[in-house]
């Protein structure tokens, strides 16, 4: 794992953007994988500014992101669907088709679970994903569990991610209960992964999931054991390591 430590959010999302930048520079056709929630924003905003000042084109690029609520459609303006379009898709030049968000209204979603991860396959795995970390070391919408989901799946959200999500909706009831994400297998096959993290209340997820235990009580922890992950944090985040 290599450490750096920025700042503040925009330079880290400056930083997390230019890995990207490169690597579509090196490879048009590259495989992207993406997250919602605050933390990537900044790293999205610079990507965009690389395609608005045209330093990068997007237009071969195949993405795949992380998870998505159940039960909620695209329209909704709190899916994961809706977020990447309005806060990345809608202002670069990815072409919709080579963009894929699980379906979390999908009406078997075991199979939209099982098409997901062929999808992956057949795009030849993702070259880069982002990552945010959740408070309790959840990496997408794997959850602290007592052994790591290997595939894309169905999962019940903890009564944290729940609390920590309710920013976004009327109340804590309006939650979703359930998501469909990526597994920490599917994540791991990432032939290189970005972690973004700021403020302190990441601190004691990140001192975790560098220097805890393997364990999948702390998902995140797994990232030990891939071989190219860089994470990128500011000081609060950084604070206890
Ligand atoms: P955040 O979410 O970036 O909104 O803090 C990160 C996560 O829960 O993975």
């Amino acid at each position: 794992m290599v450490v750096k430590v920025y700042k503040d959010a925009e330079t880290i999302g400056k930083a997390a953007a230019a890995m990207f930048a490169a690597r579509v520079l090196e490879k048009p056709d590259c495989v992207l994988g993406l997250a919602t929630g605050s933390t990537p924003i900044p790293t999205y905003n610079a990507m965009i500014n690389y395609f608005k000042e045209g330093t990068v084109d997007y237009s071969k690029v195949t993405t795949f992101n992380l998870d998505e609520y159940v039960g909620l459609t695209h329209e909704h303006d709190q899916s994961y669907y809706y977020f990447m379009h309005d806060n990345l898709f809608n202002s670069i030049n990815v072409p919709e088709e080579s963009i894929h968000v699980l379906c979390g209204t999908a009406d078997d979603l075991e199979a939209e679970c099982a098409q997901y991860e062929a999808a992956i396959e057949a795009a030849g795995g993702v070259d880069l994903q982002i990552l945010g970390i959740g408070h309790n070391g959840h990496i997408a919408f794997n959850e602290p569990a007592d052994t790591f989901a290997a595939k894309t799946h169905v999962v019940s959200l903890t009564a944290r991610t729940i609390e920590a999500n309710t920013r976004f909706f009327a109340s804590s009831a309006d939650v979703p209960r359930q998501a469909v994400t990526m597994g920490i297998g599917t994540i791991m096959k990432s032939k290189a992964i970005v972690l973004v993290a700021t403020g302190a209340g990441k601190a004691q997820a990140v001192h975790d999931m560098i220097y805890g235990e393997i364990d999948p009580k702390c998902p995140a922890s797994i990232l030990q054991l891939h071989p190219n992950v860089t994470i990128i944090c500011d000081k609060d985040a950084a604070s206890m390591l």
